[in-house]
């Protein structure tokens, strides 16, 4: 039998039985098993997202680099520190399945330009019929100074990466690193997150080093559990100004 619904019986049923909420292909069932699976997209949407999410990460799991689209608290705590209001233009490198382009688009100003690279078509593909306001490239992140250039951005506020740098070696990290300080303002900031799991790897430590070495200063959130699987956020400003939360 499956647990109750109702919220306030459901804190009181035992714990084996909370194992069959991953049995309900619905994301409210989800949430209150205690993973926070970005449902601010919507139940129906939501649950779509997760399997063309986890589709992409059967087929290239090391371009994907995660099971489950970030949770809406994962992708708030991405972007809390950036000054998006203000901006002139803004760019999203690995844009997935939209989690955090929904954050980005509600704090943005009516003004802002915004771009989101997204190297799986299907999933550039749903990015643009879900957000029309946003430019969706269907390209690489380490074509991102070539693609800046020609659709005519100029320098660029703030570039907020969903990509999975733990999966990558590191001539790849230093290409892309290269790309986004080649397009960044000199009161530009860098953001995005790590997986908690993923924090004591080889390519994760070379990566933070590598931030601390470019960046005048890193901020790094607490960890966000209610995100599978639970993660960090960065905030990396070029210059030391541009730090405070918004
Ligand atoms: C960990 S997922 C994050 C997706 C989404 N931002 C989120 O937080 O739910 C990484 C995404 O980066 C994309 N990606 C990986 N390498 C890329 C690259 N070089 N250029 C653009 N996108 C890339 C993958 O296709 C995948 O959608």
């Amino acid at each position: 039998m499956l647990p109750p619904h109702n919220g306030h019986r459901w804190a009181r049923t035992p714990g084996l039985l909370r194992l069959r909420a991953f049995e309900v292909a619905d994301t409210e069932d989800f949430v209150r098993f205690g993973i926070d699976t970005g449902a601010s997209l919507g139940g129906d949407r939501s649950v779509k997202d997760h399997w063309s999410f986890l589709a992409g990460f059967l087929r290239r799991p090391l371009t994907v680099g995660a099971v489950a689209p970030s949770s809406a608290r994962l992708a708030r705590a991405v972007i809390r520190r950036c000054h998006l209001r203000d901006a002139e233009t803004v760019v999203e490198l690995g844009a997935g399945t939209g989690a955090i382009t929904e954050q980005i688009l509600a704090r943005i100003g009516p003004r802002t330009r915004f771009i989101a690279l997204e190297l799986d078509s299907g999933h550039a593909a749903l990015l643009a019929r879900r957000f029309p306001r946003v430019t969706v490239c269907n390209e690489s992140a380490e074509n991102l100074q070539a693609i800046i250039a020609r659709l005519g951005c100029g320098p660029v506020d703030c570039v907020i990466s969903g990509l999975p740098w733990a999966s990558m070696g590191q001539r790849k990290q230093e290409k892309l690193m290269a790309e986004v300080l080649g397009v960044l303002k000199p009161t530009g900031q860098f953001c995005g997150f790590g997986y908690l799991h993923a924090k004591w790897y080889g390519s994760t430590q070379t990566f933070h080093r590598r931030l601390r070495e470019t960046f005048p200063s890193m901020h790094i959130s607490p960890v966000v559990w209610r995100n599978l699987p639970p993660a960090f956020a960065f905030t990396c400003p070029l210059s030391k100004s541009k730090s405070s939360v918004n």
